[in-house]
């Protein structure tokens, strides 16, 4: 049960949601739904039947679990931030999809039903938790025996452009680097992943990895965009000015303009993991 409003039990979340973060998430699945689909198939999400997704977001992959279940499924999908769980409610699940159940709600708080999921997903929300360990322990209690767990996160160090360019390494080193111990959480969450699962219990099952490097398109430039947005909440930590943050993204933007240049996507990581029967 959730003993305080779960804006007080989540951490300070340096990115916009609702409606202005909604084109941004798009391209995060863009980017990164190859490896969240093969991690969901390997946990057999189309054998399930309750499934839930812990910081949905805008319903992205709800949306998509409930497809692949069927309609006698049902997904809970939670986030702490209203406005994403309102845009969330507002698009239509696929026909024929299982039942969607959005709350607000934390990770570290589910308000879920213990052992009564037989998959549990959760993607690109560990990186802006204080304490991924304790999300996840109550991620793995929400678990029937046997059921499993799919966390994706990723490792914000190895953002790089083919050829290269200075831009993005100088923005993690002055920026995501110092931001992330700022505010006490880890870009890199996603190399603990085997870990995360152990200490709740879970037996790994397989881990899946993915760098997509793009060419052309809008999913070239998510990280100038994800930036742009963060270095509004960066900046009053004091990691970094507004001017040098804006002057290295500018430096980006001019050298991914040119089609020639690939850009390499933040790796991704895609853990099962199996609750002992
Ligand atoms: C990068 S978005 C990912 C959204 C979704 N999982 C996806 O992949 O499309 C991170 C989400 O985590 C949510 N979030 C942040 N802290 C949270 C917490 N403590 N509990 C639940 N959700 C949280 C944010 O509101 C945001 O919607």
């Amino acid at each position: 049960m959730t003993s305080q409003p779960p804006d007080q039990v989540g951490d300070n979340y340096v990115l916009p949601t609702g409606r202005e973060d909604k084109s941004r998430l798009d391209l995060i699945h863009a980017v990164y739904g190859r490896v969240s689909e093969l991690g969901l198939q390997a946990a057999a999400i189309g054998a399930v039947s309750r499934a839930a997704d812990i910081g949905c977001g805008t319903g992205t992959v709800s949306r998509w679990m409930a497809e692949r279940m069927g309609a006698s499924g049902r997904v809970d999908a939670i986030d702490i931030a209203p406005e994403q769980i309102d845009v969330a409610k507002s698009l239509a699940a696929a026909p024929g999809a299982a039942s969607i159940h959005y709350a607000v709600g934390s990770a570290y708080e589910p308000a879920l039903p213990e052992t009564a999921f037989d998959l549990v997903f959760c993607r690109l929300v560990l990186c802006h938790l204080k304490e991924p360990e304790k999300a996840v322990a109550q991620m793995a209690k929400l678990l029937r025996p046997g059921g499993r767990l799919v966390l994706v996160d990723l490792d914000l160090r190895d953002i790089f452009t083919m050829p290269p360019c200075e831009f993005y390494p100088a923005f993690v080193a002055e920026a995501v680097i110092p931001l992330q111990a700022a505010i006490g959480v880890d870009y890199s969450v996603g190399l603990r992943l085997h870990g995360l699962m152990s200490e709740a219990g879970l037996a790994t099952q397989s881990i899946l990895a993915d760098q997509p490097i793009i060419r052309e398109g809008p999913e070239k430039h998510l990280w100038e965009k994800t930036w742009t947005v963060a270095l509004q909440r960066a900046v009053p930590t004091g990691v970094m000015t507004l001017e040098r943050g804006q002057e290295l993204i500018a430096g980006m933007e001019r050298h991914t303009a040119n089609p020639d240049v690939w850009v390499a996507m933040a790796k991704i990581f895609a853990a099962v993991g199996r609750k002992p029967s």
